[in-house]
């Protein structure tokens, strides 16, 4: 597996571009999935991968296991940047991304993937479609950060999770409105967005990914 690069130092000099993506998109598939912190990304990523066979990365999980790897050279960088919600340089989540698209091809031969919590910056966004694979689209969950607290809050008694905590999670809240909903914006812009009100049950929310899916010419595997 490629390792992952250093962020750049800003004297460095800027890699040479690559001139296409890694992955073509005549050949794989990428949706985004957004949504503010608790808003059910991950649990909706559940739904669709059982009934449509995607494969799901979330930038989160890698990044937590990137942090928990024996040797990792950004273990504490990461530890710090989400206890802090703020964004991890862009060149880690890119590369882990990158990585783990690749071995879920040759390993498992997926093509479809759902990539949930991603991307959190426009940087993140460009150097993703840029490098990997422009995307199909992005499934944005959209829901009052009052609910999402009260889930974040109710999610924090087991999760186990350093940022689901009241101080943590007023910082994500920050970092989404003021990073990630610009991404949500540049993408409405191109027609690329699916938005989907995200207050109700996840069955109900489910039942509105379904359509959505089927209007992006998506069916279920069964
Ligand atoms: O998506 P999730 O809530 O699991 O993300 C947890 C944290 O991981 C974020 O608050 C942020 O610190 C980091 N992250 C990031 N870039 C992403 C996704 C997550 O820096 N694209
Ligand atoms: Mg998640």
């Amino acid at each position: 597996m490629p390792a992952i690069p250093s962020p750049p130092a800003a004297e460095q000099i800027a890699a040479p571009k690559k001139d296409v993506p890694a992955f073509s998109p005549k050949d794989v598939g990428v949706i985004f999935v957004l949504g503010g912190p608790g808003a059910g990304k991950g649990t909706q990523c559940a739904n669709l991968v059982r009934e449509y066979g995607f494969k799901h990365l979330s930038a989160g999980d890698l990044l937590r296991a990137e942090q928990e790897r024996p040797g990792s050279q950004f273990g504490n960088m990461i530890k710090e940047y989400i206890r802090e919600g703020k964004i991890v340089p862009m060149e880690v989540t890119v590369q882990l991304l990158e990585n783990a698209m690749g071995e879920a091809i040759r390993t498992e031969g997926k093509k479809r993937f759902l990539i949930d919590g991603f991307p959190r910056k426009m940087d993140q966004a460009l150097k993703f479609e840029e490098t990997v694979c422009p995307s199909q689209f992005t499934l944005f969950f959209d829901c009052p950060e009052s609910v999402m607290q009260e889930r974040l809050l109710n999610r924090g008694k087991t999760s186990g999770r350093a940022d689901d905590n009241a101080e943590s999670i007023t910082k994500r809240f920050r970092t989404f409105i003021e990073t990630s909903m610009p991404v949500v914006d540049f993408f409405e812009k191109q027609g690329k967005v699916v938005k989907i009100p995200a207050i109700k049950t996840p069955e109900e929310v489910f039942q509105d990914v379904e359509t959505a899916m089927k209007t992006r010419g998506f069916q279920p595997q069964k």
